[in-house]
Order: C-alpha cells, then sequence, then structure tokens
C-alpha cells in the first residue's frame, strides 16, 4: 500500500523528531512492502517566519489532501510576544479545527526499563499504570467566545468554557468504545460542583453509560483527579475529560512516567485521516543539539500505522522495538541522569536496527 503522509516539523525540536520518525517509517515501509510518501508542510513559526501566518491555507489543504499529519512541535521565544491570533500555538488549534480533530488520545503508561525515572514512590508505581486519556480537542474554553471589555474594575478579559451535548456524546462514545477494548474502566472528570458545563457534560455520560453497561464508569472532580494522578495511577484505566483538564491532566501524568520525551498522542475526528504528535513542546533551548528524545514522535507515528492506516502489525514492531532499546538500557539525556547517553541520530540508529 502507498500512504501520502504530511509532515508539519514545526519549530525547535520538531524538524530533528520528525526526521528521527520518517527514518523508522521508512524502515517499517520496507520491512513490510509499504510505501510512505513524505510531504513538508510550514506551520507555527516556521510559517510566521515565511509568510507572516502561522497557519497557510497551503498547510491547512495539504494535510486535509494526505492520508494522515506527523507533527513536531510549535512556539519559541521568537514568537512569544506577538498577539494571541499571531501565535505559534493558534496554528496547532487552527489545525485540530480545520481537520475536525475532537480527539485527543494519550496514552500515558510507565515503561517498566524507566520505573527508576518515576518521582513517584516505589511502592506507589510497583505494579506500573497505563492510562489513556482521552481528551476533548476542539470544543471549551480553548474555542468559546473570549475578548477584552469594560467591566466593574475596569479593564477585563474573559474566556468561556462552553459544550454542547452532540459535543460531549461523541467524545464520551470514543471514551466508552476505547475501555471497552482495555481494562473497561472508564472515569470522567469534569467540576460538576461549581460549573454548568460539567454538569452537562456528567449527565451527558451518565445517559451514554446506559448504552456501554459493560463498561465501569465513574465521575471525578478534577481537582481530587490531579491528585489521585501522583497518589495511586494505577486505579485510572481510561480517562474522559474537557479539553483545558485534558491538557492540563496529560503534562501531569506525562511526568510520572518519567519523561515528556516518551508521551505520543493522537489527534481523531470522523475520518480516518489523524495527526500524531508528540504531547511534548519544541523545546527551544535544546534544538538543533541532537539532544532531543524522539521516542514520542516515533511513537506517535505507530500510533498513526495504527489509527489510521490499521496497520497494527507494523505499528507494535515500531512499539517492541522502542521497548528492547529502552530494555538495553539505551538513553537520550533526557533519561540518562547524567550517565551516558545517546544522540537523537544515535537512538533512532538503534531503535531501526531493532525493526
Ligand atoms: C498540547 C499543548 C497545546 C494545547 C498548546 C501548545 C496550544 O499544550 O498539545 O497539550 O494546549 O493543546
Ligand atoms: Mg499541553
Amino acid at each position: 500500500m502507498r500512504y501520502n503522509i504530511g509532515l508539519l516539523k514545526g519549530d525547535g525540536i520538531g524538524p530533528e523528531i520528525v526526521e528521527s520518525a520518517v527514518r523508522v517509517l521508512e524502515t517499517v515501509g520496507k520491512k513490510f512492502g509499504h510505501e510512505f510518501v513524505f510531504t513538508d508542510y510550514d506551520i507555527g513559526g516556521a510559517a510566521l517566519d515565511k509568510y507572516g501566518i502561522p497557519l497557510p491555507d497551503a498547510t491547512v489543504e495539504g494535510c486535509l489532501a494526505s492520508d494522515s499529519v506527523l507533527l513536531g512541535a510549535v512556539g519559541g521565544p521568537k514568537w512569544d510576544t506577538l498577539p494571541g491570533n499571531l501565535r505559534p500555538e493558534k496554528a496547532l488549534l487552527g489545525i485540530r479545527e480545520a481537520m475536525g480533530l475532537f480527539t485527543n488520545l494519550r496514552p500515558a503508561k510507565l515503561y517498566s526499563a524507566l520505573k527508576d525515572d518515576c518521582p513517584l514512590r516505589c511502592d506507589i508505581v510497583e505494579n506500573g499504570f497505563d492510562i489513556m486519556i482521552v481528551r476533548e480537542l476542539t470544543g471549551g474554553i480553548y474555542f468559546g467566545e473570549r475578548g477584552m471589555r469594560e467591566g466593574k474594575y475596569g479593564e477585563e478579559a474573559y474566556d468561556t468554557e462552553c459544550y454542547s451535548r452532540m459535543e460531549i456524546e461523541r467524545i464520551a462514545r470514543v471514551a466508552f468504545e476505547s475501555a471497552r477494548k482495555r481494562k473497561g474502566k472508564l472515569t470522567s472528570i469534569d467540576k460538576a460542583n461549581v460549573l454548568e458545563s460539567s454538569r452537562l457534560w456528567r449527565k451527558v455520560v451518565h445517559e451514554i453509560a446506559e448504552q456501554y453497561s459493560d463498561v465501569e464508569c465513574s465521575d471525578m472532580l478534577v481537582d481530587n483527579a490531579a491528585m489521585q494522578l501522583v497518589r495511586n495511577p494505577a486505579q485510572f484505566d481510561v480517562i474522559v475529560t474537557s479539553n483545558m483538564f485534558g491538557d492540563i491532566l496529560s503534562d501531569e501524568a506525562s511526568q510520572i512516567t518519567g519523561s515528556i520525551g516518551m508521551l505520543p498522542s493522537a489527534s481523531l475526528g470522523e475520518t480516518s485521516r489523524g495527526l500524531y504528535e508528540p504531547i511534548h513542546g519544541s523545546a527551544p533551548d535544546i534544538a538543533g543539539k541532537g539532544l532531543a528524545n524522539p521516542i514520542a514522535t516515533i511513537l506517535s507515528a505507530a500510533m498513526m500505522l495504527l489509527y489510521s492506516f490499521g496497520l497494527a502489525s507494523e505499528s507494535d514492531c515500531i512499539v517492541a522495538a522502542v521497548d528492547k532499546v529502552l530494555d538495553a538500557g539505551y538513553r537520550t539525556a533526557d533519561i540518562a541522569h547524567g550517565a551516558d547517553s545517546l544522540s537523537t541520530t544515535e537512538i533512532t540508529d538503534k531503535i531501526i536496527e531493532n525493526i
């Protein structure tokens, strides 16, 4: 089979880590007899520098014409002072919206080889943990009405959290389906003791739950969830939550896996076309130094093979190669604790050797 993959390398370490994932995909393609055709499109600061806007139309059109899209990272200090609508991050929200990607899957699991990197006490993570965060991605406060106005105390700014029944229903279904394929446990996280939008969220999740009697579903308030994640992460199987709560909790979950450099993500909509990206940012401080950990991006490519192309064995093959390299003790600097470490290219070579 032939697959067209759009590449959004972006800023900072984006180009290096995407290059690693491309090499891994090419190796998998050769081994299993697939052809992956890659096309670059500009996004974020890279697009701002060239065209003065973070998300050119050609990028949106190119992504919509691709079979799937792999993204590195966007943003950096150079563009931090631009107004909100010109910030590189705006491009990320724009492309998610343009591609209709309302689901964001963020798996956070503890690799046994990386147990010592986990900042939690060893008795807490004795049995590891394996969490799938299902984050709503095109609604809520990220996309609600916002603005500036004159208020009681003078100048004020506001952002609005708004969720429709339809948006809650479709993300809840994705989460229940995911739980059904895993351990059958779903935790819906909200702030229903305060927010009206959370009360609708909870009501709709309960309604959908009736269609999934095989899934054990419970609610948790977000502040408690933030605490439970570090108190006993193994209690979670699938988490479903809103855009902003998912953003915050997925960073927390990533840190207890040892390194944010390990976590992939998949953004999905109604079609098989997705956007796959590491959950970490552009890390401008280490860009171009060969220090970046490419594993999150390589695992994002593995998620693409599975979720967009249905290539389960090919995807497993990448995951197994990463496992082997970690088990053999190879590390990038972020997970080496000052011991010997491999560069971005070197660890990619090791993963490729194991495919
Ligand atoms: C993420 C990031 C983005 C988000 C930013 C860069 C807009 O933090 O993907 O988690 O908040 O969604
Ligand atoms: Mg985030």
